[in-house]
């Protein structure tokens, strides 16, 4: 295909300025700057306890590296997976464990590290089967809260940001796979299309 020379391939092909993205709900300086914040609190308030953090796959690994490289005291790391709604933008409100935990953590101080808390079904379900493990605490930490549409109720420990009832992508946010790539958090257009 011919490329006109005011559009360079490079453009054409980029990702960042999808024509579906209405516009940035977040850039990276805020994610970043926000992060930083949570990461002095997180280390003030575990200091001496080696907290877990578990990140959920796939959103949330993303917040979670750029969150512990903002923690400075020690710390230790795993995952899980959790089944919720798929490529849908639409919850089924079921929710199945697909990737356990490698470890114990009875006795452990747990923190959870979720990109985002939607209807809460994921991290009612979760936070409650991880304290029923004996952990020690169980506490979330969640980069969004799209608090209008929760189903139930879930404490979020350390919040980055609340965010309206829009579907949002970027930062590990996906919508059918796609878009985690964002280095910033957007709305789209039109994620039923
Ligand atoms: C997202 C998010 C939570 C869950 C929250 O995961 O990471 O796990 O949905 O939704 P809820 O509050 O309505 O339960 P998703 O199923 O999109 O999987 P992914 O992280 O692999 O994209």
């Amino acid at each position: 295909m011919a490329i006109s020379s005011a559009q360079s391939s490079a453009e054409i092909n980029s990702e960042f300025n999808n024509p579906n993205i209405a516009r940035t709900l977040f850039s990276e300086e805020q994610i970043r700057e926000r992060i930083k914040i949570l990461g002095a609190e997180i280390a003030a308030d575990y200091a001496g306890l080696n907290p877990l953090l578990i990140g959920v796959l796939k959103g949330a690994c993303f917040f979670l590296s750029d969150l512990l490289r903002a923690i400075d005291t020690r710390v230790s790391i795993e995952f899980m997976a959790i089944s919720s709604y798929g490529s849908s933008t639409r919850t089924s409100g079921e929710v199945r464990i697909v990737k356990d935990l490698d470890v114990a953590i009875e006795g452990r101080h747990i923190l959870v590290v979720e990109d985002i808390v939607d209807t809460g079904l994921t991290l009612s379900y979760l936070l409650a089967n991880l304290a029923s493990r004996g952990a020690a605490s169980v506490k979330l930490a969640a980069l969004l809260d799209k608090h209008e549409r929760r189903q139930r109720e879930v404490k979020i420990d350390y919040l980055g940001f609340q965010i309206p009832d829009e579907f949002v992508v970027g930062y590990g946010l996906d919508f059918a796979e796609r878009y985690r790539n964002l280095p910033f958090i957007a709305v789209l257009k039109n994620p039923e299309a």
